[in-house]
């Protein structure tokens, strides 16, 4: 099955999930290649939902003893460049990349669903950590960071209304939103220890507490010395919109594909009432109410 989505992108359907045409190869070279270490760290979300937050937190929680934090790589890198992708980079020239070389504790990110990821993943002692956001907030930024990367001939072709309805009918990036999310969901509820479930409204709301909570479920700690030199607080500093966005590299530099400034754009709950209706978010609220029906999961942030 093929579809277009807004952007122009060619998406195909695979295990249920649509994907980007060109990615199908290397998502396919990652599950038949990809050898998860038990020391293995896997970030997996859904675009915009908070990917590029939640590497430099994973990146700086593992590496806060091999690099003081204020010489930290994250402030002359993007984080999307110290945390590859297995999809996006690890996979994305070559069938079966020598990863063996990454030293351990290795972090990979990917958008790949759930029952999709590489039997070694599940399989293996590795952690998982999914970051979701509520679909109101996810859809404002998918739109914003689309029309961002693309020439003015695109721009105009790429209509709030008309992308929104693909949103809603799961014609998108790793659509259907609620698969992908119910997939990891699910996963976590089957076992914790193994996926991390995180909500971007949460970590807005107590970056301290969520940092301990990474850094415990991924069995790097903090002791109570670092606690009283304020370790954590310096990690959600580092890695704070505020400081991220206005560092020189995220101003100016590009990925392949991507402007780093196009992954740091507002940082906000709620930005979805700036630019979608009352309507919108009633249809999105209706969808949700069905969809997460009896599954435990729910967004506070979508009235
Ligand atoms: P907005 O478009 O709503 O501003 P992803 O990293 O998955 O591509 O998601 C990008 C979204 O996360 C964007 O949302 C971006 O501004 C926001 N973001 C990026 N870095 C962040 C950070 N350090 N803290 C909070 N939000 C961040």
């Amino acid at each position: 099955e093929q579809h277009t989505t807004w952007d122009g992108g060619q998406l195909v359907k695979y295990d249920g999930i649509w994907c980007a045409t060109r990615l199908l190869r290397p998502i396919i070279s990652t599950q038949k290649y990809f050898k998860a270490k038990d020391t293995d760290i896997i970030l997996s979300t859904m675009p915009k939902s908070g990917t590029t937050w939640l590497k430099a937190l994973a990146f700086a929680i593992i590496n806060r003893n091999i690099h003081e934090i204020d010489q930290s790589p994250l402030l002359n890198s993007n984080p999307h460049a110290v945390v590859p992708a297995l999809e996006f980079d690890a996979y994305r020239d070559q069938e079966n990349p020598d990863l063996e070389h990454i030293p351990s504790p290795r972090i990979f990110s990917t958008h790949i669903s759930y029952n999709t990821l590489p039997d070694s993943i599940r399989e293996s002692e590795c952690k998982i950590i999914y970051i979701c956001r509520n679909p109101l907030d996810l859809f404002n930024s998918l739109w914003h960071f689309l029309l961002d990367n693309k020439s003015e001939k695109y721009a105009e072709r790429i209509l709030i209304d008309k992308a929104f309805d693909m949103f809603c009918k799961g014609n998108h990036h790793s659509g259907p939103f609620w698969d992908h999310m119910l997939g990891y969901w699910n996963a976590h509820l089957n076992d914790s220890q193994k996926v991390l479930f995180l909500k971007y409204e949460d970590l807005k709301e107590d970056i301290t507490f969520h940092v301990k909570r990474i850094a415990e479920f991924i069995e790097f700690p903090f002791s109570l010395e670092e606690e009283k030199q304020g370790v954590i607080e310096k990690i959600s500093r580092l890695c704070s919109f505020e400081n991220l966005s206005n560092l020189e590299i995220n101003k100016t530099g590009n990925s392949d594909i991507f402007k780093n400034s196009s992954f740091f754009r507002k940082g906000e709950v709620g930005d979805w009432k700036n630019h979608l209706t009352p309507e919108m978010a009633e249809r999105v609220n209706k969808i949700l109410e069905s969809k997460l029906e009896g599954s435990g999961l729910m967004f506070k942030t979508c009235n």
